[in-house]
């Protein structure tokens, strides 16, 4: 396998990467979990780069799912602090290597000081042209679609919005990801083969990638051997293949 950047055409335009495999990382080295979490934290700052540097358009991190605030709460606040570190520390970086960074999720349940922080880096990068790194932060994609049919009903019960003009595209316009377009790629580490509630509606026709390395040994050459991998892959969005067709 290759690590050697694909071609700029054959880049997809969004990966989508499920960082998973923290807590087994620092169990293997007889760690607490928090460890495990503090070098997830170096493993998205390496990814971030290698995105940067590539000329990736669009790079997704699920960073808290709306599941984890199930987690023991000396866990939460550790990874809150992860996130206020994150979010305080390398906004700089990211707004001056032009990086647009936005944060899908509910904004209701984090303290207020980290929701202050995620809106002052969405507004210092917002004119950014580079590289959109977006946060699934406190994201729920069951949550993202009921909002999103909720705003729809509204619509329609305003007399905004005639209910045979919905179409997929007329939905996924309330989807906290319009901005976005839909993931090519869905990378998940650690072995486990599942979306967990990332991205449900957006993933109809990704490609995923399931890689069996913990997250926080994901590095840059690993990624680019997923981007070799989704460049090799054949997609058919439902159509036939060229040599399939008569
Ligand atoms: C899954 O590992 C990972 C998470 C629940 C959180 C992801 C967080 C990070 C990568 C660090 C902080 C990120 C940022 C953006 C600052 P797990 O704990 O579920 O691992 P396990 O399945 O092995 O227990």
């Amino acid at each position: 396998m290759t690590s050697a950047v694909p071609a700029q055409t054959s880049l997809p335009r969004h990966v989508a990467i499920i960082m998973d495999g923290n807590g087994r990382w620092a169990k293997k080295r007889h760690l607490p979990r928090a460890a495990g979490h503090v070098a997830g934290v170096a493993a998205v700052r390496n990814v971030v780069r290698a995105a940067i540097d590539i000329g990736l358009e669009n790079l997704t991190l699920y960073a808290f799912s709306s599941e984890n605030w199930k987690r023991p709460r000396t866990e939460v606040n550790h990874l809150m602090g992860l996130f206020r570190s994150y979010f305080c520390e390398d906004v700089n970086e990211l707004v001056e290597r032009n990086v647009r960074m936005r944060i899908i999720g509910s904004r209701d349940r984090v303290a207020i000081d980290i929701r202050t922080m995620i809106e002052d880096c969405e507004r210092r990068t917002a004119a950014n042209t580079g590289c959109n790194v977006t946060f699934a932060f406190d994201y729920g994609a069951q949550e993202e679609i009921a909002a999103a049919a909720r705003a729809v009903a509204e619509e329609v019960r305003r007399g905004e919005l005639d209910p045979a003009r919905i179409t997929p595209a007329v939905f996924a316009a309330r989807l906290l990801t319009s901005e976005l377009p839909d993931p090519d790629l869905i990378i998940r580490t650690s072995g486990e083969r599942r979306l967990s509630n990332f991205l449900l509606w957006q993933a109809a026709y990704a490609e995923l990638l399931f890689v069996d390395t913990l997250w926080p040994d994901f590095s840059r050459a690993q990624f680019i051997e997923a981007l070799n991998t989704f460049s090799h892959r054949e997609r058919r969005f439902g159509a036939l293949a060229p040599e399939a067709v008569a």
